[in-house]
């Protein structure tokens, strides 16, 4: 299903169209590109996507005096918090902290079971009652979609009123696990990718974000690729999810 049919199916899903994002990400996935410029460019793509993801930030009437006249500037209204999803995440935070300076920064640590391919959170210091708005998600890959749902699932518990997922790659697979369970949350990305592979990585995609980000590959046995049974199990429940609407 092509990325128009999805943003049909899906009217909270949001990909660019923008040919600076198409290039750079093109950079982004191809497996040449070294951790240093791997992580520029998601620094780039992370600027981009979260000046679209802004694009509805209700502002505020507010009184200005430019050097010839009074006029009626204004000033976004809510507070906006960034959730970036450790460890991937962190590469985003810098880029949108530039767009946002005042947001404030929220960490929450989760990693895939590899087998299972379910989320184990691992880090969370989110005070009691939530201290913003609109929260937007860091996270470059939307794969299965069980993380980003346990994270909109921790801040909806926090009391977040909105909440966008701001990634750079998703599968159709995660879109659906994410609206199904999510329909309010906005989901934006750079690019909505063929499917998943059998172990529950993004195809054609760009590998392990995480590893390219921070160099940390461990060898052809944590190469994309390589299927155990319980894993393409569960890819394929969310593939036959996919395909019932
Ligand atoms: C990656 C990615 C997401 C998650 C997406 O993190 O950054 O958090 O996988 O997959 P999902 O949609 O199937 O849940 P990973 O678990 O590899 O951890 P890392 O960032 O620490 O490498
Ligand atoms: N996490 C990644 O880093 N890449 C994928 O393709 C899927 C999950």
């Amino acid at each position: 299903m092509g990325s128009m049919a999805l943003e049909e199916r899906f009217p909270n899903l949001h990909v660019s169209r923008h040919p600076l994002v198409a290039h750079k990400l093109s950079l982004l996935r191809d497996k040449r590109t070294d951790p240093k410029q791997f992580r520029e460019l998601v620094r780039e793509l992370s600027w981009l996507i979260g000046y679209e993801a802004m694009a509805d930030l209700t502002t505020q009437p507010r009184p200005i005096e430019t050097p010839l006249e009074a006029m009626e500037g204004e000033r976004v209204e809510p507070k906006v918090g960034l959730v970036p999803v450790l460890r991937a995440g962190l590469g985003m935070v810098e880029a949108v902290l530039e767009l946002m300076p005042s947001a404030e920064v929220w960490h929450i640590g989760l990693y895939r079971d590899e087998r299972t391919l379910k989320p184990v959170e691992y880090y969370n210091k989110l005070p009691d009652a939530a201290t913003v708005q609109v929260c937007l998600i860091l996270d470059p890959m939307l794969a299965t979609g069980g993380s980003s749902a346990a994270t909109v699932d921790i801040l909806k518990a926090w009391g977040a009123a909105r909440i966008k997922q701001v990634s750079l790659i998703a599968a159709p697979e995660g879109i659906a696990t994410l609206s199904g369970t999510h329909p309010d949350a906005d989901i934006h990305v750079a690019a909505v990718d063929r499917e998943l592979n059998e172990r529950g990585y993004i195809v054609p995609g760009l590998g392990d974000a995480g590893d390219r980000q921070f160099g940390t590959f461990a060898g052809p046995e944590s190469e994309p690729g390589h299927a155990q049974d319980e894993t393409a199990e569960v890819v394929r429940r969310l593939q036959r999810n996919l395909q019932t609407p």
